[in-house]
Parts: C-alpha cells; structure tokens; sequence
C-alpha cells in the first residue's frame, strides 16, 4: 500500500528564531504515528539548524531545490551532496514557482531529477498547470509534456525513490482559488495512467501521488480520502505548526479503515 505523506514547503519564509520555533513545535507536537511519512523543507541557511532539531524525531529533512552536480564552480548553487551531508533524504524539484518564476526548462528539471536521484535522494517532482492551459483545455498536454521531459529514461530501479506532486498554479498559495477533491482525483488520475506508459503499470500502482494547493486543515481530509491522493505538498500553512499537524491527523485519519455500519 502506498503510505500517506505529508510535506511542508517553507519557501522563502522564516528566520533563523521562527525557524528553531517551528521546527521545535513540529518536532515535538508529532504523535507517534507510523502510517504517515512526514517531512519539512526549509530554505537552505536554515537545514542545519532544523535537522539538529529534528533529530530522533518522526520529522524528515528535505530540500526545495538543488544544482546537478557534485561540486564546481557553480556559483551562489547546492549540490546533492551537501544535502546528504545536511541529513537531507528529500527534495523537491520541478516546482512551479521556479518553472515559472526562475524559468527552469523540463530537460533542466529532468537533469536534476536524474543527479539527485543518483545522489540517493528521494524526488518530489512537481507537475501542474496554469489557469489559462486549464481554461483552454490543455492540462492533460501540460501534465503529459512534464512528465514525459522531465521523467522519460529515468532507470526503473529509481523510481522507488520518486514520488509526484500535482501542483495546479490557479490553486497555490494567494490565488484564492482552491482544486476540488474531484478535481485534484481527476488530475491524479491522469498522472498515474500516463507514468503508467511512460513506464510501467506496476511502476505506476507504487507510484505516490500528492497534492498541493492551499491545502488546510479543512480540505485535507476530503483530498486525502480520495482514492490516489497519496499525499499532500503544503505551502502556507507549514509555516505554523498547528495547521501543520492538524493536516498530518488528517492524512492519519484517511489511513484508517473505514468502519462498517
Ligand atoms: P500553498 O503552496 O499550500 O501555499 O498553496 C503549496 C506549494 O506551492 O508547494
């Protein structure tokens, strides 16, 4: 069974004292609960400090981006390495935020998935649409086009170490507009059917699927109940912990059998 996973995507937010806050109260506010996988993934100055916090907790490190390759003369960039060598086991690549805003092209973003991958770190890999490519009927293209350039001839012994984040830009953060359970199913759907293709049917039976877009304490259990929600990708409410662990009791929730009546 593919286990519920709940990340939190800290972005460009947080101080060196709000980070030891969050991070403390992350930490200690987990219940000890194995059927959910959670991580946080703080900016880079802060992954020291956060993974000494989260030592011999359930909390995992993770990062929000990465340069591939080992080392160089790569000025102001981080390599794989040194995110092993922070505790890092996750990071996030593809996001949105730097397809678009930082202009990352899908054979970059394929090039750093392949590096990270054989770094031996697990990929989140970030795939969505516009709201113009939805309204013009193109999400299907713009998903097909994503995974396919940015996953295509990945090695199948890796792809354990990948899983996906459904990412719909019309739904992130401020944009005030929110996917409906159908709507991020649906999108699910479709992602699995095409890595299916792209590699192989059990492949994509394995494969995790996670959503994220102004996901909260209210929505999160009527996304995760969804068959194929594996996991939810969290943005603005991973910033404060109460938020945070309320969506981590919900992915708990939707890991337990429902009971007959
Ligand atoms: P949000 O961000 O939860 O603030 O919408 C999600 C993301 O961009 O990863």
């Amino acid at each position: 069974m593919r286990q519920k996973f709940v990340i939190g995507n800290w972005k460009m937010h947080t101080t060196t004292a709000e980070a030891i806050h969050l991070a403390t109260a992350i930490a200690t506010g987990m219940v000890t609960d194995d059927s959910v996988t959670v991580a946080v993934c703080p900016p880079f100055p802060y992954l020291a400090l956060v993974g000494e916090i989260l030592k011999g907790s359930r909390v995992a490190l993770g990062a929000q981006n990465l340069y591939p390759a080992k080392e160089g003369a790569f000025t102001g960039e981080v390599s794989p390495t040194m995110l092993l060598d922070l505790g890092c086991r996750y990071v996030i690549l593809g996001h949105s935020e730097r397809r678009h805003i930082l202009g990352e092209s899908d054979a970059f973003i394929h090039h750093k998935v392949r590096v990270a991958l054989d770094a031996g770190l697990d990929v989140i890999f970030c795939v969505g649409e516009t709201l113009a490519e939805r309204q013009a009927d193109q999400t299907e293209t713009v998903l097909d086009r994503q995974l396919l350039q940015g996953l295509d001839g990945l090695p199948a012994a890796t792809l354990a170490h990948l899983s996906i984040a459904y990412e719909p830009l019309w739904a992130i953060g401020s944009s005030g507009h929110q996917a409906t359970p159908q709507q991020a199913q649906d999108a699910h759907t479709v992602i699995r059917q095409r890595f299916g293709q792209i590699f192989s049917e059990r492949s994509a039976q394995t494969l995790a699927i996670h959503y994220g877009g102004s996901v909260n304490p209210k929505n999160a259990d009527g996304l995760l109940s969804r068959p194929g929600v594996d996991g939810g990708l969290i943005g603005g409410d991973s910033l404060n912990a109460e938020p945070f662990l309320a969506i981590v009791q919900a992915a708990i929730r939707q890991t337990q059998p429902v009971e007959a009546v």
